[in-house]
């Protein structure tokens, strides 16, 4: 069977290197690809957002099942219109999407089915956000409705850098009409834990939970990034949390779904915080995260692809999702000066690897032959192994293995978490 994966990042390898261990698969095509997937996959040079690009590949390339990994493709209805060739798709319908699309929706969804989350308000006019700001406690939490490459959301310390921020969106519209509707939202404290999860709209099965590192310097300093390294399972997501999870907010939230008819089928994101009063929702995202996809991933012990075709068939409830006990940790490559400006075009030697590394490549180009630097993020270099130790341990030992002009990466990935698992 040839299967088609729409995307091209750290993300997409891993789904892809976990897809090819099917072996009814004979052909992987992925759209676009990058220098690096295409040791494993055939890349086509077609963006992930060009939906008529993509369906006209899916008709001639005999595709037998579709991923669609990134949020742009599933928000503008990429699965919607592979599942009108009669492709099964593992990727929501655009009207689930929305989930992520826009902030407002989840916030509405979320108070009109008692899932907990930061109190909010919503503005479209300036001069009324801003009056709000005046008696809005500070720290206060502004977020653009649409997508915004993960920017979009700005914690403002002071009264002015909130005004700041509406001003930028409302008024520069440095967004775009991602800004155009802003969400001021309370500020919450406490941990934070990635979820991701396998729902057909019926059943939903969470994977091992994860820890993100955003931001781009050592001790969360520097600006928000798509993620500097992840590790896995995390250790502030007791077996207590999930059950309160998935009775508060799991299940809530795929029933909520339904009955907007909006069934969500394919990787639901739950990013949480769990605050003195409990776990909220801070985000969702309609799929699979990255980095957090390059720890869980390589710690599933079911066939993915099996996964993804019963979620398609809304036949969940027939897999039984197994994982393996140990710990994965992933330090992301990334150029020096990333999320910013940043130079590339360097070549990248990659080490062999032992069975239990891997090396997810996101931001790379073949250049007559050779692999080079070609985008902020890098690779994810993977580490699996029995304790968190030792995986932290092993991805660093991994990335020191691997050379690259301009390359920089954050040296403290795991140590929250470390210290968490001390104080238990
Ligand atoms: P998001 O892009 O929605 O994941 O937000 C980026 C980051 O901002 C999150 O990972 C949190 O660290 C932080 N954040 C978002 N919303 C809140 C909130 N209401 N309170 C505190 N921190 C938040
Ligand atoms: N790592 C966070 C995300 O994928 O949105």
């Amino acid at each position: 069977m040839n299967l088609l994966v729409v995307g091209g990042g750290g993300r997409e390898h891993a789904i892809i290197q976990s897809l090819k261990k099917n072996p009814s698969v004979t052909k992987i095509y992925a759209l676009p690809g990058n220098g690096g997937i295409a040791a494993d996959a055939e890349c086509a040079g077609i963006a992930a957002t060009d939906i008529g690009g993509i369906v006209n590949f899916a008709k001639t390339h005999d595709i037998g099942f579709a991923v669609v990994a990134p949020d742009d493709p599933l928000v503008l209805g990429c699965a919607d219109e592979l599942e009108q060739l009669g492709i099964p798709v593992f990727g929501p319908r655009k009207n689930a999407a929305i989930i992520e699309g826009s902030k407002v929706f989840s916030k509405r969804l979320m108070q009109k089915y008692s899932i907990p989350t930061a109190a909010y308000a919503v503005f479209t006019d300036l001069k009324e956000a801003l009056s709000y700001i005046e008696d809005a406690p500070i720290p206060t939490v502004i977020k653009a409705d649409g997508l915004a490459l993960g920017k979009g959301v700005i914690i403002a310390q002071t009264r002015q850098e909130a005004k700041n921020a509406l001003r930028s969106m409302l008024e520069d519209k440095i967004f775009g009409e991602s800004g155009s509707r802003v969400i001021i939202e309370e500020f919450l404290t406490g941990p934070e834990v990635s979820v991701l999860s396998f729902t057909d709209g019926e059943t939903v099965v969470p994977m091992i939970s994860s820890m993100d590192h955003k931001r781009a310097k050592d001790g969360d300093q520097g600006l928000n990034t798509g993620g500097m390294g992840t590790i896995a399972p995390n250790p502030y997501y007791t077996a207590e949390v999930a059950r309160e999870c998935m009775e508060t907010i799991f299940l809530p939230t795929i029933r909520a779904m339904k009955a907007e008819g909006r069934p969500f089928r394919g990787c639901l994101y739950f990013g949480l915080m769990l605050t003195p009063d409990g776990p909220k929702v801070i985000e969702y995202n309609c799929r699979f995260g990255d980095p957090e996809t390059q720890v869980v991933l390589p710690l599933l012990e079911t066939d993915l692809l099996t996964i993804m075709q019963a979620v398609a068939a809304g036949k969940l409830s027939q897999v039984d999702v197994k994982w393996k006990d140990a710990s994965a940790a992933c330090v992301v490559m990334a150029s020096d000066g990333y999320p910013t400006h940043y130079e590339k075009g360097f070549p990248i030697t990659l080490p062999e690897l032992g069975a239990d590394e891997h090396i997810f490549i996101a931001g790379a180009k073949l250049q007559e032959g050779t692999l080079v630097t070609s985008g902020g993020r890098v690779l994810g270099a993977v580490s699996v192994k029995s304790s968190l130790k030792e995986a932290v341990d092993g991805a660093y030992a991994l990335a020191e293995r691997i050379r690259f002009g301009n390359a920089y990466y954050r040296r403290d990935i795991g140590q929250r978490a470390l210290a968490a698992k001390e104080e238990q």
